[in-house]
């Protein structure tokens, strides 16, 4: 199969039409359309927020920095971009539309925004209209038809050939800078420091990235989000980690890895176990089988080594059962992943609509659907040592199912999280962190 997005680009929009021409169909409209997104600015300020481009737009378009610009696509015209290349000598503008993608595409340029409304449908009201409240230009006003954004969102879990070789490619960017970040932290690097040695060899900027940089040296592997980036690095540095993602062409990686500074430490034992569970979990990504099995099955795994290590001292059962693996594995097992770092309709239970509920007492699973080819997760099984939830354990009457002097053993660690993106297929699962790593030693 190529690996070219140019020769499979043709197919990607293929099915975005077809995807298109039923959603429509559904909402009884004629046109979809898609304004990027504008400009955000800052209260009281002239700042503008960094731009976010509307996922709908990036999801036909290997665009993402081109505010004010419009899809049109009607079903059996070629699909339109109104491509704003403003008159502007404060910045750079958008250069002229070039690449492989250009040729799929009638093309107008704007020099103004307001001009984009000699381009688009002449009857807002036949148009779903897919954006945000600000992107309104004149009676284009986003109206984001429940039934058209339920189809398009329900099948966007299903990536095409085109979008896995571009998460491949953000993938390609996110490894080697997980591996210079690991350099960085071995050579006694502050956070802050191995950020930007992830940034530097990603050649991406904060702004760039899918998401902001967990880079947590010690304790701080302790709290899921943590972005602090400390400027100064502890004494002594016991442990690392990090959860850092690229972006290309709007797609994203997610990527997380935990390293002890010590090799022989009981802490890398705790991470090679946590290792080998997560490889064992990133093979359940296969058709058929149901995402909330897998994190209820990660609960017993991650409980079995918990105990194998003798932090906690009841089955992996009574575990899960109690919430006591929760204290220690308090996330979901992870979620979808594509043109956003958290992709949409995790629980979506058909194209019409309807929620998958979450197991009850797992109110952080963020996906809930039954795996299916074409769909891409994230694998991300966690163990931390988390004082606010250590102390709900003691407090819900199960502090003897742990115990505390293991506990503080590890505690001064933070914790441990290792992450893959995986891919769904008619076969064997694609790792794609795990091939990125690979292709990279
Ligand atoms: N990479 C951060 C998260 O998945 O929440
Ligand atoms: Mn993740």
């Amino acid at each position: 199969m190529s690996t070219d997005p140019a020769l499979l680009y043709g197919e990607h929009l293929a099915i975005l039409n077809a995807r298109t021409e039923k959603a429509l169909a559904r909402g009884g409209f004629d046109h979809l359309v898609v304004p990027s997104g504008t400009l955000h600015y800052q209260v009281f300020d002239d700042r503008d927020y960094p731009y976010a481009v509307n996922p709908h737009f990036k999801a036909w378009l290997p665009l993402t920095r081109n505010p004010g610009s419009w899809l049109v696509v009607t079903p059996g015209a070629k699909p339109k971009v109104i491509y704003y290349q403003p008159f502007d000598y404060w910045h750079v503008v958008p250069e002229a539309p070039n690449g492989w993608w250009v040729g799929h595409f009638d093309i107008v340029i704007i020099r103004k925004p307001e001009e984009a409304l000699q381009h688009l449908p002449r009857d807002p009201a036949r148009c779903a209209i897919l954006g945000e409240p600000p992107s309104a230009l004149g009676s284009f006003v986003p109206n984001n038809p429940q039934t058209v954004l339920d189809y398009l969102h329900y099948h966007r879990a299903f990536k095409t050939p085109y979008e896995v070789t571009m998460m491949l490619a953000a993938t390609r960017k996110g490894v080697p800078a997980h591996r210079a970040a690991e350099a960085a932290f071995r050579s006694g690097a502050s956070e802050f420091d191995i950020h930007l040695a992830y940034c530097a060899a990603a050649r991406q900027d904060a702004g760039e990235l899918p998401y902001n940089n967990i880079v947590a040296l010690n304790e701080h592997g302790a709290v899921l989000h943590y972005t602090e980036l400390g400027r100064s690095a502890p004494q002594p540095v016991r442990s690392f980690l990090i959860d850092a993602g690229a972006s290309a062409a709007g797609y994203a990686c997610d990527i997380t890895r935990t390293y002890a500074a010590d090799a022989g430490s009981e802490f890398q034992a705790l991470i090679d176990a946590v290792d080998a569970a997560q490889l064992k979990m990133c093979d359940q990504v296969r058709a058929g089988f149901d995402y909330k099995q897998l994190h209820l099955d990660a609960h017993l795994a991650l409980s079995g080594i918990l105990r194998d290590f003798g932090i906690i001292k009841v089955s992996p059962e009574a575990a899960l059962a109690s919430g006591v693996s929760s204290a220690f594995f308090p996330h979901g097992i992870g979620h979808g992943i594509g043109l956003q770092v958290h992709d949409v309709s995790g629980f979506a239970e058909s194209d019409h609509g309807g929620t998958i509920a979450k197991p009850e007492g797992h109110p952080y699973l963020r996906l809930t659907r039954v795996l299916e080819p074409g769909m891409a997760v994230t694998i991300e099984p966690g163990v931390y040592f988390i004082d606010m939830l250590l102390d709900e354990v003691k407090k819900n009457g199960q502090a003897d199912s742990v115990d505390w002097a293991r506990v503080d053993a590890f505690k001064p660690y933070g914790g441990i999280r290792i992450e893959d993106d995986v891919v769904c297929t008619e076969g064997a699962p694609q790792n794609l962190t795990r091939e990125g790593f690979a292709e990279a030693a």
